[in-house]
């Protein structure tokens, strides 16, 4: 496994899994259904959470599915080769994910009705996510400190670039009929109403006990424990320590590794980049 970089288009990618043919192919050729439902964010801001409560209310709460298929094979990543062939072959609906910018997303999104949902979280949470995923897998470069891996994400050299820039391109997708944005934040705080906020979008109704279990279900400490979206299933060939996905779950753990200097540098920087979009956007700040 490599512990590098694979740079497309000024774009850091893992380097197993990914290539120029396939980023060149899903923009230009994948493309979207009408019915399927796509999950974008940026690394580490709740990605897999997300997929596992989408799945769970397609199930309506029946935990059947998400303990027999892996997370990944329910919603393909399409930046992958892996995702990216298994959904061409997938009947609709789909779920998928991405990460990747608008720009270098599928350009079909342009003309389809396939719903969106972008979720974000407070950078400096994913900045501490990040620093510990990356130490936690053969994937991508390792940093050695909190440090190293702040100044690589100001600069933009992490895996899937800059995070001021991925905002802003999808944050211009907003006002659109089929686009959701949310944040991890709402959905930790306030779980029971962004999961609806989330039926809603999707025209799916549920009966309370319904919603009851795709909360259990989706929560930390139950994916924590199911192995077809822990991670566990990966080989070793992957993973340098057991469990790289399921790590703390909160909201805030950033106050536990940023210095006070650091942490304010960052919020200067972040009200500059971040100055044009409205603060509502960030539930955090
Ligand atoms: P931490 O490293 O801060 O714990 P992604 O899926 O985009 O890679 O994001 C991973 C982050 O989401 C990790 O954050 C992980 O713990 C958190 N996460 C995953 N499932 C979660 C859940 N059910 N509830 C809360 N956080 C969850």
């Amino acid at each position: 496994m490599s512990d590098d970089y694979f740079w497309y288009e000024g774009i850091a990618f893992p380097v197993v899994d990914y290539s120029a043919e396939i980023l060149r192919k899903v923009r230009e050729e994948f493309v979207l259904k009408d019915e399927d439902v796509v999950t974008v964010t940026y690394p580490k801001s709740g990605t897999h959470w997300l997929s596992e409560i989408l799945c769970l209310i397609r199930s309506k709460g029946d935990t059947k599915w998400i303990q027999s298929e892996p997370l990944w094979e329910r919603s393909p990543w399409v930046d992958t080769e892996h995702g990216f062939t298994l959904l061409n072959k997938k009947a609709g609906p789909r779920f998928l994910n991405s990460h990747l910018p608008v720009h270098l997303f599928p350009k079909s999104i342009f003309s389809s009705k396939a719903k969106v949902i972008y979720l974000i979280r407070n950078p400096k949470d994913i900045i501490v996510s990040g620093y510990f995923f990356w130490n936690s897998v053969h994937l991508a470069k390792k940093p050695k400190s909190i440090e190293q891996y702040l100044q690589w994400f100001v600069e933009g050299n992490v895996i899937y670039g800059s995070w001021f820039d991925h905002v802003h391109g999808w944050v211009s997708m907003r006002e659109r009929g089929n686009f959701l944005m949310l944040s991890y934040e709402e959905l930790k705080w306030d779980t029971e109403r962004t999961i609806e906020k989330i039926c809603q979008f999707l025209g799916k109704k549920m009966e309370p006990e319904e919603l009851n279990s795709v909360i259990k279900n989706s929560s930390f400490q139950v994916m924590k424990e199911n192995k077809m979206s822990n991670f566990s299933l990966l080989s070793d060939t992957y993973i340098v320590h057991k469990e790289p996905l399921m790590r703390k779950g909160v909201t805030g753990d950033w106050k536990n590794y940023f210095s006070v200097a650091q942490a304010e540098a960052f919020d200067k920087l972040f009200k500059e980049k971040m100055a044009d979009l409205p603060r509502e956007l960030f539930p955090w700040e």
